[in-house]
């Protein structure tokens, strides 16, 4: 359940990767895009991760095309990040910004309220509590369904928390990149929706021979598979949004919610996943 009233399955889809390159401009194969999109719900797969510097706007824009009238799917899409060309990223949080990503959302997914709507970054150049003020109020404009964030700890959460219900927070995790463990935790406590991003980075832990490499062999999976599995395992509280522009590659990262790892299995990777990210720091 998302934020108490949506019902949603764990395996969700990451819309980033049906633009161009460097998240810019339109994909390399618009076709396929809309192919992977219109798949979505044949696999079952009803939650839908976006943004509106996806492109920007090509994402939102694609959703539309692909799947409007959305019927059962979640729509959920993110504000408060600029886009100065190919893989640059600036946030900005002046509230009346962040009015308007709401309002050009709504306008291109065409939807009069938005189910799940995720401030992308807090912008340390504007007072947060003017950014988190200003959210409340659209939610209670009725533009917002529910809140989430993106890439914060746990004290901003609680900061955020005077404002608004968070039901969902969106920050990079992976078995080998580790560093919201706490956030995590936090989020399984309060019931929040953990989103993990860039859920198949896996450091070394993917070369021959390698844990990711030995457990895939033996459950006759891929190894990104396992890799999906063992996030979904490490929480309830999980929601995955593994992102791809290709059909196959969805396919094969749904069907990592039917592959069972054992206790033992999990806790290899884990440690492994662990010894990585220490390695890292
Ligand atoms: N909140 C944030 O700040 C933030 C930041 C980044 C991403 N996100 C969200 O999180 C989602 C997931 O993150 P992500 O897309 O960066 O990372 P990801 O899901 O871990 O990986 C995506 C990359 O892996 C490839 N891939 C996907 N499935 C594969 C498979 N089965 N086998 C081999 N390669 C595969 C994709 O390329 P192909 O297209 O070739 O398959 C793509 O290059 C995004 O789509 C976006 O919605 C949020």
């Amino acid at each position: 359940m998302l934020g108490g009233d949506i019902k949603i399955n764990r395996m969700g889809f990451g819309a980033m990767r049906i633009t161009g390159k460097g998240i810019w401009g339109e994909p390399e194969d618009h076709d396929e895009a809309i192919r992977v999109l219109k798949r979505l719900p044949e696999l079952e797969v009803n939650f839908i991760d976006t943004a509106d510097a996806y492109g920007p706007d090509v994402s939102e824009d694609l959703i539309r095309e692909a799947l409007y009238p959305y019927g059962e799917i979640i729509v959920a899409t993110k504000g408060g990040q600029t886009r100065q060309g190919p893989d640059q990223w600036v946030p900005l949080g002046r509230p009346d910004y962040l009015r308007q990503c709401v309002q050009m959302s709504l306008r291109r997914l065409g939807v009069k309220r938005i189910d799940l709507w995720q401030l992308h970054r807090i912008d340390p150049k504007f007072d947060r509590d003017a950014q988190f003020g200003v959210i409340r109020d659209m939610q209670r404009e009725g533009l917002i369904r529910h809140v989430g964030l993106s890439e914060v700890n746990v004290e901003e959460i609680e900061a955020a928390e005077k404002y608004f219900k968070v039901v969902s927070v969106q920050n990079m995790y992976n078995l080998a990149q580790r560093q919201s463990e706490d956030v995590l935790d936090y989020c399984e406590k309060n019931n929040i929706a953990f989103i993990p991003w860039s859920p198949l980075a896996d450091g070394d832990l993917s070369k021959e021979g390698g844990i990711l490499d030995t457990v895939s062999k033996k459950l006759g999976a891929t190894q990104s598979q396992v890799a999906l599995a063992w996030i979904l395992k490490r929480s309830p509280v999980m929601l995955l949004i593994p992102g791809t522009g290709k059909v196959n590659h969805l396919e094969e990262n749904v069907g990592a919610a039917g592959v069972e790892l054992s206790d033992e299995d999990f806790k290899a990777l884990d440690k492994a996943g662990n010894d990585e990210w220490n390695k890292s720091k």
